[in-house]
């Protein structure tokens, strides 16, 4: 395996990077080519398709796929066929620079390439080395999706970028990007991958959390902090562990972003938390008097032996014995520390506002976090707060396509229920309500105001039920 030993390449000769990929565009090898690769591979079970991808695109001797074997998998390619692939003088650009490099059998990347949206990205392969750079995992989708702002921004900043592939998406949409990391290979990673794809408004800083802005401010603050527990003993890898538990980074972080957020800025951090029972994850955190915190958690938890075992069969390839011995340890390692179980969540920080306020996602939606529909649910969520004089004045409209559903049971002495489905598709389960709220929001639904739909109910009940409804997507303030 060649993993985190490999020295990153020198970015400085930037024209020359960008002209690599422009290369590579001419040659075929695009997004639009692998996404019609990887569409194909559905009429696979999902077990078999990354096989049959690999094997397909080695089969295939256009230079697209050529390239793309030689950048982003680990069998080696003939000499020959890279040649003819990319062209000679490329392939020697390629070599000098040591992006790829010899091996028995051909030629390969010490690195992977991934194509992400219409940029071109490179990270380590997956590994555990104290130095390793993350690649794109689901959970950078989860935070590049969730936090992507719907319109333009003056200046954002990726804490903690590893490769740099938020940095980089977020330049599209801000005038000026900043990207840390502590990690000295990270940094040269995401100067690489900005050069390669031309990015000219980004700075990568070298440091510790916040130092290298110590005294700035952005509107958008990412973060995906390291967040698994490291047992005594166990060598420290940057891109996992955030401390002996697990959250201390994570913890430092939310304390310290509101101090970097611009009047109206927001700071979004994605992590798992590891929680005893019956523990929330506002009581992991700090408290905040700079910001309002809105904590959106997995609707399911995660045993502590599976996130473990997947760790290390994915990250250190083991497998049997070893693998669940070393599981074992990381479960008594986490029990020692309190830990019952992780719950993933995302913490979204807004300047200026106050409270805290944790939302559970509904299970099946967690992958579905969209900026979207975080926006609208975090002001919604700003209601829970607010008392019955906020409300009185208010007009509120019934979400248009919602539904009251009637569960009824087959077993006859179980109880049926109501249950609202927004028609608007909310994050949140599905409210189940008593039969008292359909009057209440046919009261509502159209009236000028709240308190002339309900005059005769008392406020301090109908506040927080109408912003349980909103919060849900079944009512909509008007006005
Ligand atoms: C889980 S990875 C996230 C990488 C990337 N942002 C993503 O979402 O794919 C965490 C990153 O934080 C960096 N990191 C760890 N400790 C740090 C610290 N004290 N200050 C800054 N960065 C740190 C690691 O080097 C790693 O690149």
């Amino acid at each position: 395996m060649l993993l985190a030993s490999a020295s990153v390449p020198d970015s400085s000769d930037r024209a020359d990077w960008a002209a690599f990929v422009q290369h590579l565009r001419d040659i075929g090898l695009t997004r639009e080519f692998t996404l019609a690769r990887q569409r194909e591979s559905e009429r696979f079970p999902a077990s078999l398709r990354s096989d049959w991808l690999i094997h397909s695109y080695r089969h295939d001797p256009s230079p697209a796929a050529v390239a793309l074997c030689l950048l982003a998998f680990d069998h080696p390619v003939p000499q020959e066929r890279a040649l003819a692939a990319l062209g000679a003088s490329w392939f020697e650009f390629l070599v000098r620079r040591g992006l790829v490099i010899a091996i028995e059998g051909g030629w390969l990347c010490p690195f992977q390439l991934l194509l992400v949206n219409e940029l071109y990205v490179f990270a380590d392969r997956p590994g555990m080395e104290p130095n390793a750079i993350m690649a794109l995992g689901p959970t950078t989708e989860v935070l590049a999706r969730a936090s992507f702002p719907q319109t333009d921004i003056g200046s954002a900043l990726d804490l903690g970028c590893g490769c740099g592939v938020l940095a980089l998406l977020l330049a599209r949409v801000a005038t000026q990007v900043v990207a840390t990391d502590l990690n000295p290979r990270a940094v040269a990673m995401t100067r690489l991958n900005a050069a390669l794809n031309g990015i000219e408004n980004l700075s990568v800083r070298h440091g510790d959390l916040f130092a290298p802005v110590e005294g700035e401010r952005f509107d958008l603050i990412v973060s995906q902090p390291p967040f698994l527990g490291c047992a005594d003993g166990e060598s420290r890898v940057l891109f996992l562990h955030g401390g002996r538990r697990g959250d201390e980074l994570t913890r430092r972080i939310v304390e310290e972003l509101p101090n970097y957020l611009s009047a109206q800025g927001i700071g979004f951090v994605l992590a798992d938390f590891g929680l005893a029972e019956g523990e929330r994850v506002s009581a992991r955190l700090p408290s905040l008097p700079g910001a309002g915190v809105t904590i959106l958690v997995a609707g399911k938890a995660i045993d502590l032996d599976v996130n473990a075992a997947l760790y290390l069969a994915n990250g250190q390839f083991l497998s049997g014995d070893a693998l669940w011995e070393q599981t074992g340890r990381q479960v008594v390692h986490a029990r020692a520390c309190g830990v019952d179980h992780l719950l993933p969540a995302l913490l979204i920080l807004e300047s200026g506002k106050s409270g805290v306020r944790e939302l559970a996602v509904a299970p099946d939606r967690w992958s579905d976090l969209d900026r979207s529909l975080i926006d609208p649910l975090i002001v919604a969520a700003r209601g829970l707060d607010e008392p019955w004089t906020a409300w009185q004045g208010r007009r509120l409209r019934l979400v248009d396509g919602t539904r009251v559903v009637h569960e009824y049971p087959f077993v006859a002495h179980e109880q049926g229920r109501l249950v609202l489905r927004s028609g608007s598709g909310s994050l949140l389960p599905e409210p189940v309500v008593g039969e008292s709220v359909l009057p209440l929001i046919a009261a509502v639904h159209g009236a000028p105001s709240v308190a002339a739909a309900v005059p005769e109910l008392p406020g301090e009940v109908v506040a927080p039920i109408l912003a349980q409804l909103v919060l849900h997507g079944i009512l909509r303030i008007t006005a």
